[in-house]
């Protein structure tokens, strides 16, 4: 019979790597949780229609990559390709912005699922630890989040991203700007797949990749040169407030997002060591979202930042995290009179919260000298019958190589002292 492998686009996460990237997670919402944001958690697959409303029927990641399916009981469902419509929903579900103060300030970690052609920094299922915050318009609010964000990316020790910044504009002005582009493009020799686009979602079309297109470009009409005076003036307040806390920003005009829902502010992390992959993370405010999928108006900014490639962003960086030990203390007994003993004094070292190991499977002395070695342990415990008659067991320092006998009912405060 052959062995099953993990299916395309995906990859098991395994110690040690994945201990970093529990801390990789960790540190990208400890700034969330210090500006007031609250954790939320959403199932992995919704209404498929909160999707195909939410994010737009004409993106890709509806149109193309989403991983929709007919329940057994006849609901359509999809696995969510992003957490900012299921977050919405919840929060309208529970009527978070009735009880509480706006903004609704929610963070989130979980799996998203897209069907994308995988490569290097593109999976099929990848990790996003992302903000929302809900039911207010204020470009404090927007200017926070980027803070954060850049905040979270530095503690970890990133240092080579830049933040594109564009202003998408509101349902005043952007419908403005999409016709003249629309007529714009519309005098091009485009492939039929782009002109398809160019009817759907023509602002998509500023973010071809291709230099055939983008040669064409040149001359297009910009959004900035369409936004009304509140989204000039909005988007200005945004800019001064993340120069004022020191967080520089490229001015991008053509940024353009892959999730339909954006208006005003919209952002991209990029990462210069990845190759095409290179956004790590993204967001903007999405003030008709809400309406959109049935809910009242309300505005709202956040961000999502990619963990798989946020990972491969420090190791672009060589940005080296000393994977944890697993355990302090490894015990190593020799016969069976020591097991039972060992085996109690892990246990008593556990619950006084030192983290312990033992040499399971009897194991001789060697090979578990060996394991004691190979966990990271900085100290192990060996006992043997002529110890423990005694009451002594050998603690033995394991990068200096000392031994010192300690009476096994000094054992936890001993530790306890030299793990100080
Ligand atoms: P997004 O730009 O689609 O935005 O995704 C955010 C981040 O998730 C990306 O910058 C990237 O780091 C990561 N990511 C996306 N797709 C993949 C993939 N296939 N493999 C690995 N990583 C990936 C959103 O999802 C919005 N919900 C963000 C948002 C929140 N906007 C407002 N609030």
């Amino acid at each position: 019979m052959s062995t099953f492998s993990a299916p395309k686009g995906t990859y098991d996460l395994l110690p040690p790597d994945s201990a970093t990237v529990l801390a990789v997670r960790e540190a990208l919402a400890a700034p969330l949780r210090r500006a007031g944001y609250g954790y939320i958690e959403t199932p992995v697959f919704e209404d498929v229609a909160l999707f195909s409303r939410g994010v737009g029927e004409s993106t890709d990641i509806v149109s193309k990559e989403m991983y929709a399916f007919t329940t057994r009981g006849g609901d359509e469902l999809a696995l969510r390709p992003e957490g900012t419509a299921s977050v919405l929903r919840a929060a309208l579900q529970a009527n978070l912005h009735r009880t509480g103060n706006l903004p609704v300030k929610l963070w989130y970690s979980g799996s998203q699922y897209r069907y994308e052609r995988p490569q290097k920094g593109r999976y099929r299922q990848f990790w996003q630890v992302g903000a929302e915050a809900i039911g207010a318009e204020d470009p404090a609010l927007d200017a926070e989040l980027i803070i954060l964000a850049d905040d979270a990316y530095r503690s970890l020790g990133l240092r080579n991203f830049r933040i594109l910044l564009n202003s998408l504009g509101d349902r005043q002005c952007r419908p403005v700007y999409r016709a003249a582009l629309q007529e714009f493009l519309r005098g091009l020799e485009l492939d039929e797949d782009t002109v398809r686009r160019a009817e759907l979602n023509p602002l998509r079309v500023l973010d071809d990749k291709r230099a055939s297109v983008q040669a064409q470009l040149v001359g297009a009409p910009m959004l900035a040169d369409y936004l009304c005076e509140d989204c000039k003036a909005y988007h200005e307040q945004v800019r001064e407030l993340l120069t004022a806390a020191g967080v520089g920003f490229e001015d991008d005009p053509k940024l353009v997002r892959g999730l339909d829902y954006y208006t005003r502010t919209t952002f991209e992390f990029v990462h210069d060591g990845l190759g095409s992959q290179s956004a790590v993370g993204g967001g903007g405010r999405y003030d008709g979202l809400s309406e959109m999928i049935g809910g009242p108006a309300l505005p709202s900014v956040g961000w999502a930042l990619g963990v798989d490639r946020t990972l491969l962003a420090l190791e672009a960086e060589g940005v080296v995290r000393e994977p944890a030990p697993s355990s302090d203390v490894f015990a190593v007994p020799l016969g069976e009179q020591a097991r039972k003993v060992l085996f109690g004094a892990v246990t008593g070292l556990r619950r006084e919260g030192v983290s312990a190991d033992l040499a399971y499977g009897g194991k001789g002395l060697k090979a578990a000298m060996k394991a004691a070695d190979r966990s990271g342990a900085r100290f192990a415990l060996v006992a043997g019958e002529r110890d423990l008659a005694e009451g002594l067991v050998q603690l033995k320092d394991l990068t200096s190589g000392d031994q010192t006998p300690v009476a096994l009912d000094a054992l936890v405060a001993t530790l306890k002292e030299k793990l100080k």
